[in-house]
Order: C-alpha cells, then structure tokens, then sequence
C-alpha cells in the first residue's frame, strides 16, 4: 500500500451498551479503493459512524495521517478531511440540486463564497447531469442521480477520503453500475481515497483495490485485487 490515509485499529464501539464492533481493523491508502463487504447487521455503518465520529470508541485507535483523531468532535474530522455519505443518501428533497451542494459546504463551516463555488465546479464537472438540473428538487431526481448529488455534497468538503455507505442500495444494476463508476471516476481525478461499504459484491469487486470481509463485528479476511479471481472465501461471498 502506498501512504496511509486512514487506518483504524481494533476498533471497539457499539450502542447504549451492545458492543457491535470487536476488534475491527481497517486502513486505506492513498489513491486506493477499498471494500468493506458484509451481510446485513455484520456492523458495515457502525464502522462508518465510528470513523467520522457520530460514534465514540470504546477502545482502539483512528489515525488520519497518522494523527489520533478518536477523539474529536465530526465537524474537525470533516475539515481535516473525511467525508461520509450516509446510508439512505440523507439529502434535503425539497431543496434545489445546488441548494443541497451549498448545505454541504456550510454544515461544516465552509463558508467563504468564492471557495463554495470553485468546489461546486468540480462536482459539476464530474456530474453534469447535477449541473443540468442544478434548480431541481432534489427528490424529483431519479435514484440514480440522488445517489450522485449525495456524492457530490460530500465532497463539497473537500475530503482526503470519502466514506460510503452502500451507495448503490435501491439502484437497478445498470445505475448501480454508473455510481461506481463515478467512484472510480473521482477517485483519479480528484485523488480522493475511498472506502465503500457494499452489499453488491460483484460489483465492489470490479471497482475495489482491496477487499475486507467483516461479520458480526469483526473483519475476517482481507483480499488483495490479484486475488480477486481465486479467493475461497470470497468465492463463497459471491455464492459461486
Ligand atoms: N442506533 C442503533 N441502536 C442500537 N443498535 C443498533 C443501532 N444501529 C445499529 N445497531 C445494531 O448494530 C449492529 C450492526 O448494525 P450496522 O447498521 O452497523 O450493520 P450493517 O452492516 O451496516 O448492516 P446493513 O447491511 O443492514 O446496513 C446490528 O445488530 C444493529 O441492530
Ligand atoms: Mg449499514
């Protein structure tokens, strides 16, 4: 792996109590793709939650460029530079498309105008369908394109790393197929790292550099993309 982005390590959390993560280690480098895949309630948003800080840790460590960052509030890990698209894209329906990009920006503080725009530049160039339909209401877009606009409000922020959570949830394969390619599309244009959490594991293959398999809170294996192909355990992820 090239630089270290972000590397979480035994991680320990859960809710009131129930401990959902045990042990979990994940990092992601510079520049790389990199697939958490599970089934359902494995803990694939806890971790997400966990690494920007809608979480407390219970025990174990975060690093963002090797700084410890476990301990600070979601806003100060945003500036330093992760970003999360949540579960269920979260956007504000009866907002315009470049009212909901603006929101992204100022939630976290990115006030300056002239910042703002030159940001929404560069989400426009990447989509331009968003561009398109800049004065539509967000809920009248198709999945598809709400998927990219949740996308495109993350990174409003200009992350170091994006954090998604199952962004092709809901999506015919086709549209599926096209927000992943947007990841990857942003990923070498932009130089961000990503970390995407799929239930679509053939298609995380196809877009991933680096596959964790986590269940019941614990990572439990980790693929290398030349082992893509000849993975038993992934194999059996695939129903092959
Ligand atoms: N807010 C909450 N309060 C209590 N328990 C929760 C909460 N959110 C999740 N859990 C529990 O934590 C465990 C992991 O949930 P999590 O949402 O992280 O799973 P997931 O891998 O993202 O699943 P999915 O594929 O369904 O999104 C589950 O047992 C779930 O019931
Ligand atoms: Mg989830």
């Amino acid at each position: 792996m090239s630089e270290v982005v972000l590397r979480a390590e035994n991680v320990e959390t859960g809710y009131k109590g129930v401990q959902v993560l045990w042990g979990a280690t994940v990092s992601v480098g510079k520049n790389e793709i990199v697939a958490v895949l599970g089934p359902n309630g494995a803990g694939k948003t806890t971790l997400l939650k966990a690494i920007i800080g809608f979480l407390k840790v219970w025990g174990g460590s975060i690093k963002f460029l090797n700084e410890e960052i476990s301990g600070l509030p979601v806003h100060e890990r945003v500036r330093k530079g992760i970003a999360l698209v949540p579960e269920g894209r979260k956007l504000f329906p009866n907002m315009t498309v470049e009212e909901n990009l603006v929101m992204g920006a100022y939630l976290y503080n990115i006030k300056r105008d002239k910042e703002i725009q030159n940001i929404m530049e560069i989400v426009y160039n990447l989509f331009p369908i968003l561009k398109e339909r800049r004065t539509q209401k967000a809920g009248t877009l198709s999945g598809g394109q709400q998927q990219m606009l949740a996308i495109g409000r993350a990174l409003m922020t200009n992350p170091k790393i994006l954090l998604l959570d199952e962004p092709t949830l809901g999506l015919s394969p086709k549209l599926a197929n096209e927000v992943l390619e947007t990841v990857v599309k942003l990923r070498n244009e932009l130089g961000v790292s990503v970390l995407l959490v799929e239930e679509k594991v053939l298609l995380a293959t196809r877009v991933a550099d680096r596959i964790y398999l986590i269940n019941q809170g614990r990572i439990e294996h980790e693929v290398l993309k030349k082992d893509f192909g000849k993975d038993e355990l992934l194999y059996r992820y695939l129903g092959l």
